[in-house]
């Protein structure tokens, strides 16, 4: 064999082999990832540290990767639930292979069997999971994701313990604002709607036509009936039935404020709320008392984000809720960021003033006017 044979015959052997993840590599830190979907494989190209997705065919995946050989990639890495293997080519174009026996996925079993009472149990095929390269088309999960399977789990742990008291075959309609490609949207809706075998109605709001679009078509393709996606502006968006639950991860800025200004408006029962960007306050941030917190840059920044959130919960407090600020870990991004939760409840008068002279008193300290604040209104007096 030649080795221009050599390398397809590897190839074709590694392909065959079904592996979880391919990395392929070449000079200049040019790096391509390819990840198992249920039929085919995510490739992520990083140009300039934007990432380029593209979705292959079982078919298409072979002469893909032989053709990034030919655009200079120079080596091939790759796993399966047996093997880890190499295939590089070397300088005069002789390609090298080897495979060993992967041991973490051994490592990985032993690790599930001590864990057992996952929301999302392995061995239950949940497409988005396989789709999202979580879980391999038998419902095992791909070692190499094991981290992000514990976060989605806790995710819906963190649901799970305030939607505990609703049986099955009740309807809860649910709006996640600012849902994007609505990887966790997807997941939310297949524990409802499957684990919890709630009668579902989940939709799902965002700016983007584009993204609502192909969420929608996954939507069709799992057959979620329950599910739908609306193009729209939060602080715009009139739901046509009653709203139970409010969900926000990670809207950005002000578009939390609208979200959870909705919820309230509409009397939700419950509300997830996963601020980002908390750019507002850091604005109007005066010096107050203690200007050692506007002295240094990111400090303010982070200071004025903290005191966002913090009045954030107090006025769902003042307006009725039952508030708590739980620590979240973004799935997509590395981040620990901040969980709002609320559940509407009949909280005692004083309690609530306490809460709303608490942000009151912050929000004068440092010349805060927040929007959630000025959109509550007398709502809160
Ligand atoms: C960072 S993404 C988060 C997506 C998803 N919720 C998640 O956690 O993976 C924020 C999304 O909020 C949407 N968004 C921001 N402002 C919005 C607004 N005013 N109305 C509707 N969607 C908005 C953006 O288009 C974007 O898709």
């Amino acid at each position: 064999m030649d080795s221009e044979n050599d390398l397809q015959q590897y190839v074709k052997q590694i392909l065959a082999d079904n592996p979880f993840k391919l990395v392929l590599s070449g000079p200049d830190g040019m790096r391509e990832t390819l990840r198992r979907l249920s039929n085919g494989y995510q490739a992520e190209r990083i140009v300039n540290r934007q990432a380029f997705q593209s979705n292959l065919t079982a078919e298409e995946t072979y002469p893909y990767v032989l053709s990034r050989f030919e655009e200079g990639y120079r080596q091939l890495n790759a796993w399966s639930e047996s093997y880890e293997y190499n295939l590089r080519v070397a300088k005069r174009g002789r390609a090298m292979f080897s495979r060993k026996a992967n041991k973490n996925v051994a490592a990985t079993s032993e690790q599930h069997n001590r864990v057992k009472n996952y929301i999302l149990p392995e061995g239950e095929v949940v497409p988005p999971l396989v789709d999202m390269g979580i879980f391999t088309p038998d419902g095992k999960v791909v070692p190499s994701r094991y981290d992000k399977y514990k976060q989605i789990n806790r995710f819906l742990e963190m649901m799970d313990d305030t939607l505990s008291g609703i049986g099955e075959g009740e309807e809860l309609h649910v709006v996640d604002f600012g849902c994007g490609k609505s990887y966790l949207t997807f997941i939310l809706y297949y524990y409802l709607y499957k684990v919890k075998k709630i009668h579902a109605v989940v939709t799902g709001v965002d700016l983007k036509a584009d993204v609502i679009a192909d969420c929608d078509k996954a939507a069709k393709k799992y057959g979620y009936d329950g599910l739908s996606f609306v193009v729209g502006d939060i602080a715009a968006f009139q739901p046509d039935s009653r709203v139970d639950v409010v969900v926000s991860l990670h809207a950005c800025d002000t578009a939390t404020d609208y979200a959870l200004y909705n919820a309230v408006a509409w009397n939700a029962k419950h509300i997830f709320s996963v601020p980002s960007c908390q750019h507002e306050l850091n604005k109007q941030m005066t010096n107050g008392r203690f200007p050692i917190l506007t002295r240094y840059g990111i400090i303010q920044e982070r200071f004025a984000a903290m005191a966002t959130d913090a009045i954030r919960a107090n006025l769902l407090t003042a307006v009725g809720y039952k508030t708590q600020v739980l620590e979240f870990v973004d799935l997509s991004h590395t981040p620990k960021n901040l969980l709002i939760r609320g559940s509407k409840c009949d909280l005692p008068e004083e309690h609530r003033q306490t809460a709303l002279q608490e942000a009151k008193a912050l929000m004068a300290e440092f010349g805060f006017e927040p929007t959630l604040f000025r959109l509550l209104g007398e709502k809160m007096s």
